[in-house]
């Protein structure tokens, strides 16, 4: 055994040991009626609890705000609170629900990027094409090196280009410099456009913009390191009116916001207060963003928002050729990092029974008075809006006070449904053949295979800890061997023949060693005449698994923690047997 797959294994890295829990470690759910009504349903009212808590801190009097959580199919939750105190000439809507309209800043930004690939995926432009081959008016009389900064390096946050274009300067603020310690400089050594006005916000147009963009300095090389900048996606929106020969707002409206009949998205100010929500002491509500649109003009409602993100978190990897949206680009911490423009946070603190990585990919907004936020949760097919007018320093606790809970309770449902359906064990359907394998679910150690017989063979005993030690296990070291799903189904159609790929995980024993937290991942590592040897594939229909390089086919005696399970009798609970 051991000589036959030396070979093979010595092929493949040796990196199993003391790396993360499968992930993910479970196909997305589908959060049905039976989860709102039960396994979720308390965890909602405690978070409801919690989130009136925070809101009636007196810091909050002034501040409404707005969430919604969806699936991929539909919203399972909703939570509004309007602020106590209004502006009484300018109130704005005194009722918050999912119509509320608030400003969301730069969430734009993740419209603009789908435009983007949008136009990618059409051939119209490619996300590795030069910004150049578009604005020609960035050209090589620039500090910048223009002809090097991708459409790509732009919507990545990696392209080293400065933050803002016209925005920002503290020059252009009513105040003596000089009290904070900062030079006086006379007007005509501003370095600022001429077309600048501090009290018009649109007030530059692109003639004049770059010109002057020509005339500033690179903060890095392109593609050195990331740095966050408003400036990249106002140029991406410039590039999408260019390519596609509207403008930027009109495509926008055309590609994205009518065909998903997000009919409260807008560019410009909505014409009726009645849906606003107007803090009181906001001054941003009727700001034309202009230019700046494409980086963070847009006016939202809650219930607008999770139809988008029922989009994305159903499309995210259909969107064009080679790009899968929610992949980092670039890290801007240990466990932190920028997309495509989304703002990733990757933990292994979240799990109480695990260490398995927790992936949320948000993206945030902030002009003044108004905050945002979007958090999807790929893993668990969830995507949560939260929407503030008021006080900024609200939005920490309230993500804080929704995620960890809802993910935990998401966590606990899951499990509970993994071992209702597929748990148990199965014995080969040709009652001649003594083939067996017993699968059990937790939290803990995930969907994890028990027991393994082929033929009378046990395989534990044989293939799986030879595999375990050539993988650099050391003997007497515990491992498991766990399910992980492919997330594909051998019959795409029907969504049945569901693929999961078995795994030798080592159970950690931590020594403290540095490269213990160096993981690579290989989950197909050795065939038997030509399948894949770790390929399980559950066909719920018929409550059978099939071990693919096996050739066996197994019904289900009894599910669900053991239950049901009697190993004797031969006797299929839900199997029609067929020989
Ligand atoms: C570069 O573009 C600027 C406008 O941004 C223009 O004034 C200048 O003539 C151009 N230079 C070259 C070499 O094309
Ligand atoms: C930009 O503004 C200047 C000054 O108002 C004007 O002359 C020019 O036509 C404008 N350009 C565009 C493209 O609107
Ligand atoms: C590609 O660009 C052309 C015009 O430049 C436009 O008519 C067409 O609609 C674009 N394709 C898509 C899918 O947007
Ligand atoms: C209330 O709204 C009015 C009109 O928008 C504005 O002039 C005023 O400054 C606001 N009050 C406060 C306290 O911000
Ligand atoms: C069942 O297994 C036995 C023993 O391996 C074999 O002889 C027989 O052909 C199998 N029957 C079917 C229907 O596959
Ligand atoms: C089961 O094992 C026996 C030898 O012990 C072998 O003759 C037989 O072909 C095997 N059957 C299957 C289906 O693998
Ligand atoms: C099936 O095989 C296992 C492992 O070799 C053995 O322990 C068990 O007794 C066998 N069962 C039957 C019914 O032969």
């Amino acid at each position: 055994m051991l000589s036959l797959l030396l070979p093979l294994v010595l092929c493949v890295p040796l990196v199993l040991c003391k790396c993360s829990d499968p992930s993910p470690a479970f196909p997305v759910p589908s959060w049905i009626q039976q989860h709102k009504d039960g396994s979720l349903a308390s965890t909602f009212q405690a978070i409801d609890a919690a989130l009136q808590t925070i809101a009636s801190d007196d810091q909050y009097s002034t501040t409404s705000f707005s969430i919604q959580l969806t699936s991929e199919t539909e919203t399972l939750w909703s939570h509004h609170h309007t602020a106590l105190k209004h502006n009484a000439t300018r109130p704005g809507t005194t009722h918050i629900n999912d119509q509320s309209l608030y400003r969301i800043a730069s969430i734009t930004k993740v419209f603009t990027t789908l435009g983007l690939l949008y136009q990618h995926a059409a051939g119209n432009l490619s996300l590795d094409d030069p910004i150049s081959d578009y604005i020609p008016e960035l050209n090589s009389s620039s500090a910048i090196p223009w002809k090097d900064i991708t459409l790509r390096l732009l919507a990545s946050q990696l392209s080293g280009i400065p933050r803002e274009g016209n925005w920002a300067d503290l020059a252009t603020n009513p105040f003596d410099p000089t009290s904070v310690g900062l030079p006086l400089v006379k007007k005509e050594d501003l370095n600022l456009p001429a077309c600048f006005d501090p009290e018009i916000f649109e007030s530059c147009n692109w003639t004049q913009i770059l010109p002057y963009l020509s005339k500033k300095q690179p903060v890095f090389a392109p593609g050195q390191k990331s740095t966050y900048s408003n400036v990249a996606f106002e140029l991406l929106g410039l590039v999408l009116a260019r390519v596609t020969g509207l403008s930027y707002e009109d495509y926008m409206h055309e590609s994205i916001f009518k065909p998903l009949k997000m009919e409260s998205t807008t560019f410009t100010t909505p014409e009726s207060d009645e849906h606003a929500v107007l803090p009181v002491d906001q001054f941003f509500w009727d700001v034309d963003e202009g230019i700046h649109n494409p980086t963070g003009g847009l006016y939202s409602s809650s219930a607008d928002m999770s139809i988008f993100l029922r989009y994305i978190l159903t499309h995210y990897n259909a969107l064009a050729t080679g790009v899968n949206w929610f992949m980092p680009t670039s890290w801007t911490g240990l466990r932190s990092f920028y997309g495509m423009p989304w703002e990733i946070l990757r933990t292994d603190r979240i799990l109480e029974h695990s260490n398995r990585p927790v992936t949320f990919v948000t993206k945030g907004g902030a002009v003044p008075s108004y905050f945002s936020r979007v958090t999807l949760m790929p893993e668990y097919g969830l995507g949560l809006t939260l929407l503030i007018g008021g006080e900024s320093s609200i939005l920490e606790k309230i993500q804080e006070a929704v995620t960890i809970p809802l993910v935990r309770a998401a966590e606990e449902a899951v499990w509970q449904d993994i071992d209702t359906t597929h748990s148990g064990f199965y014995t080969a359907l040709n009652h001649s053949l003594n083939s067996s394998i017993a699968f059990a679910a937790s939290p803990a150690t995930g969907l994890e295979v028990k027991s393994f017989i082929s033929n009378g063979t046990d395989i534990f005993a044989t293939l799986l800890s030879t595999y375990a030690r050539l993988s650099g296990i050391p003997e007497g070291d515990k491992w498991r061997a766990q399910l992980s799903p492919t997330l594909l189904f051998k019959d795409e159609g029907r969504r049945e023949g569901e693929i999961w790929r078995m795994q030798i995980v080592h159970e950690r024993n931590d020594d403290g060693a540095i490269w213990d937290d160096f993981c690579l991942v290989d989950v197909d590592p050795v065939s038997y005449a030509g399948l894949p040897l770790n390929e399980v594939v559950f066909w719920h229909g018929e409550q059978v698994v099939e071990l693919s390089a096996f050739r066996v086919k197994m019904g289900r005696l009894g599910g669900g923690s053991g239950e049901g399970i009697d190993e004797g009798s031969g006797e299929g609970l839900f199997v029609q047997q067929s020989s």
